[in-house]
């Protein structure tokens, strides 16, 4: 074993990290808009099922290559696919985690920094007052201004390099202490709030009752790729945290524990979202501005709005900060594994994810109408196709390693549970979670 890895101090820095890494933009910003787009409940309920069913499952897998390996992901494969007899071309795997979060985090730190440009606005009360209209006006007057956007997209980027250098055992832990517990009370304090609006039972309504005839096999997709998007699962990013994982800790429970954490942070996101889009009578398919519209909308209601508001755009940029922290962990743990010093490899990829950002920048203004692929534009592209496709095909490759390749041993021993125990996971991994991954897979790009 690799002895000189930091490891999390404690168990609960464990689940606080991973909490920190699951919950983010995909459930206060993400999940609301992408259930407003295909038709709400029947969407909620499978994005639901397949937290459970598929989601949780490969989660303890990919955490387990992370604990068994004790290396950055690239290397962790490579080893135990060596322990295995197994081909060491496991080890690309971990390259195409590395590439997935790549995409990813190019258009996560844009959006993150629309928090930042929200942070300040509130703190100066600029919503303050505003008509929903002046509030939709103002947001796509941002969105056309590229030159803010690059500000915030650059300072988050530097936020975010700055603590994945530090290495992020040390870093994270401080800032996940108090800001998990938080974000969830600000958050049950919005859907309160909610509950005494009228659109509240509509928004129930909307959120839970389903309406079959809206499920085709694209919704479907989508859900998926959403429930591996917001369980940070499927890019190696969890394996990464895995290799800090202490020894003596349940993974089950752990990987439970977030999984429920970062279910109800979306419904509540979603209960206080949808509950100002009906009492506004707003379309819930309004797409990516869903929640910075909605939001300024419902605190410029209520008393002391603007405070209220100026914290939650603060907790919700810490949420999307441990995020992006995540998201950079795997490229960052690869170039350290290739002899590369951490704070070069931070920096180096930063640079990168910055550059390949602007063309989500642009995305809103200049470059809108550039549609490269599949009728995408850049924006478009790097916010589906990475979730919905590349997530679900590494979860999918993660899960035939743990559940096919592993020795049942070392499998057994990672994930720190009973032969019962270890039966029932890996059933569910190589008989539910494979096959149903795959046919989602198939029939949606079908
Ligand atoms: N789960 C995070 C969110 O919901 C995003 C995220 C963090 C992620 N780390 C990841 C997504 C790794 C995929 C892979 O905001």
């Amino acid at each position: 074993m690799n002895e000189t890895l930091e490891r999390w101090s404690t168990r609960r820095a464990f689940i606080l990290a991973v909490t920190g890494a699951a919950v983010g933009l995909g459930n206060i910003w993400r999940f609301p808009y992408i259930t407003g787009e295909n038709g709400g409940a029947a969407f909620l309920l499978l994005y639901i099922a397949f937290v459970l069913l598929l989601g949780l499952p490969v989660m303890m897998a990919e955490i387990m290559v992370g604990r068994a390996g004790r290396r950055s992901p690239v290397q962790s494969l490579g080893h135990l696919a060596a322990q295995a007899g197994a081909s060491s071309r496991w080890r690309w795997l971990g390259l195409f985690g590395a590439f997935t979060v790549f995409c990813i985090l190019s258009f996560y730190s844009v959006v993150s920094g629309w928090s930042i440009e929200f942070l300040v606005i509130s703190i100066n009360g600029g919503f303050v007052g505003a008509s929903p209209a002046e509030i939709g006006a103002g947001f796509d007057a941002f969105l056309a201004d590229p030159a803010r956007m690059i500000f915030n997209h650059t300072l988050f980027l530097i936020m975010t390099m700055l603590v994945v250098s530090a290495g992020v055992a040390k870093g994270l832990e401080r800032l996940n202490n108090l800001l998990m517990p938080l974000l969830y009370l600000l958050l049950l304090l919005l859907a309160g709030y909610a509950a005494t609006t009228e659109g509240f039972g509509p928004a129930l309504a909307w959120l839970f009752l389903p309406d079959v005839s809206a499920v085709t096999p694209l919704v479907v997709m989508h859900a998926m790729g959403h429930a591996f998007f917001t369980l940070a699962v499927g890019a190696c990013a969890l394996m990464a945290y895995g290799a800090y994982m202490p020894d003596h800790q349940s993974l089950p429970r752990a990987a439970g524990a977030v999984a429920v954490l970062d279910v109800t942070v979306a419904l509540l996101a979603g209960i206080a979202i949808f509950s100002v889009v009906f009492a506004q009578g707003m379309d819930p398919g309004e797409g990516p501005g869903l929640m910075f519209v909605t939001l300024p909308i419902a605190f410029a209601q209520l008393p002391w709005g603007a405070l209220w508001l100026s914290i939650f755009f603060l907790l919700l940029l810490l949420a999307t900060w441990t995020s992006s922290i995540n998201l950079a962990e795997p490229m960052v743990a690869t170039l350290q594994g290739m002899g590369l010093k951490r704070g070069h490899a931070a920096a180096i990829v930063g640079l990168a994810v910055w550059l390949v950002g602007l063309l989500t920048v642009l995305s809103f203004s200049t470059l809108a109408e550039w549609r490269p692929m599949f009728g995408m534009n850049a924006f478009e592209l790097v916010s589906t196709i990475p979730p919905e496709i590349f997530l679900p095909l590494g979860g999918l490759l993660i899960a035939i390693f743990a559940a096919w390749v592993m020795p049942e041993a070392a499998a057994r021993r990672a994930l720190g549970v009973g032969p019962g125990g270890f039966t029932l996971w890996r059933g569910l991994v190589r008989w539910v979670a494979i096959p149903l991954t795959l046919v989602v897979l198939v029939a949606g790009l079908a």
